[in-house]
C-alpha cells in the first residue's frame, strides 16, 4: 500500500472576521504540529490574502468554492487563477452546501474540477449521501454516482484529495461511527481501483468530514482507509490543533 500522508483541512465556511481568525492564526502559527500531516485552512474568499499573508508557510490556504472558467462577466465568482494570485494552493469543491443550499449539480461540479486541475490548484472534491438517502440503502449508489462525475474531470490525481462528507453528519453533531467511516472509505477505494487505477486507489488520500471534534478525531483516524479530515466548525477552535495531530 502507498504510504498516504495524513491530510486535515479546516473549512472556515462564511465565519470570522480579522480580529477572530487573527486569532485562530496565532494559535495554529505557534502550536506544535505533527510534521506527518498536510495541514491546509479554506478561508472565505475575501480573506485568501489575509490568511496567506499570516498563517506560517507550513499551512496551505484553501478557497472553499470557485468558478468553471478563467474570467469574465460573471458577478461574484472567483476563479482558480485569482485563488492563485492570492497564494492559496488548494480548492474545495462540490461542499454540500454549495450543492444543497446554493444548488450546484454534479455538471457544474465536475467542470470546476477539471477548471481548477487545469489551472494547478489542488481539489479538495466533496461527496456524500444525505440522510435519507443512507435510509433508503443508497449510500454506495450515491457516493459511486458523484465520484464518477469527479473522475471524468481528473486527469492527474496526484492533485485531488477525495473528502466523504455525509450530509447528515455535517454541522450536526452526529459523527459517522468510525466503522461506518471505514465502511464508505474501503468502497470508494474499491470503486477507485475498478474504474481508475491501483495506483489512484492505493495513492488517493480520502478523507472523512461531519463533525469532526478532538474528542472523536482519533479514533476515526485509526481506521486503515481515513486518510484525514476536513472539519467545519472545530476548525475555528484550538481544538483544530488536536485534530491536526490526531495520528501523532
Ligand atoms: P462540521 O463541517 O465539521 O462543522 O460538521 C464539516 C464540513 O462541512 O466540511
Amino acid at each position: 500500500m502507498a504510504l498516504r500522508k495524513f491530510f486535515v483541512g479546516g473549512n472556515w465556511k462564511m465565519n470570522g472576521n480579522k480580529d477572530s481568525l487573527g486569532e485562530l492564526i496565532t494559535t495554529l502559527n505557534t502550536a506544535s504540529l505533527h510534521d506527518e500531516t498536510e495541514v491546509v485552512c479554506a478561508a472565505p474568499s475575501i480573506y485568501l490574502d489575509f490568511a496567506r499573508s499570516n498563517l506560517d508557510p507550513r499551512i496551505s490556504v484553501a478557497a472553499q468554492n470557485c468558478y468553471k472558467v478563467a474570467k469574465g462577466a460573471f458577478t461574484g465568482e472567483i476563479s482558480p487563477a485569482m485563488i492563485r494570485d492570492c497564494g492559496a494552493d488548494w480548492v474545495i469543491l462540490g461542499h454540500s452546501e454549495r450543492r444543497h443550499v446554493f444548488g450546484e449539480s454534479d455538471e457544474l461540479i465536475g467542470q470546476k474540477v477539471a477548471h481548477a486541475l487545469e489551472n494547478d490548484l489542488g481539489v479538495i472534491a466533496c461527496i456524500g449521501e444525505k440522510l435519507e438517502e443512507r435510509e433508503a440503502g443508497t449510500t454506495e449508489e450515491v457516493v459511486y454516482a458523484q465520484t464518477q462525475v469527479i473522475a471524468e474531470n481528473v486527469k492527474d490525481w496526484g492533485k485531488v484529495v477525495l473528502a466523504y462528507e455525509p450530509v447528515w453528519a455535517i454541522g450536526t453533531g452526529k459523527t459517522a461511527t468510525p466503522e461506518q467511516a471505514q465502511e464508505v472509505h474501503e468502497k470508494l477505494r474499491a470503486w477507485l481501483r475498478a474504474n481508475v487505477s491501483d495506483d489512484v486507489a492505493d495513492s488517493v488520500r480520502i478523507i472523512y468530514g461531519g463533525s469532526v471534534t478532538g474528542a472523536n478525531c482519533r479514533e476515526l483516524a485509526s481506521q486503515g482507509d481515513v486518510d484525514g479530515f476536513l472539519v467545519g466548525g472545530a476548525s475555528l477552535k484550538p481544538e483544530f490543533v488536536d485534530i491536526i495531530n490526531a495520528r501523532a
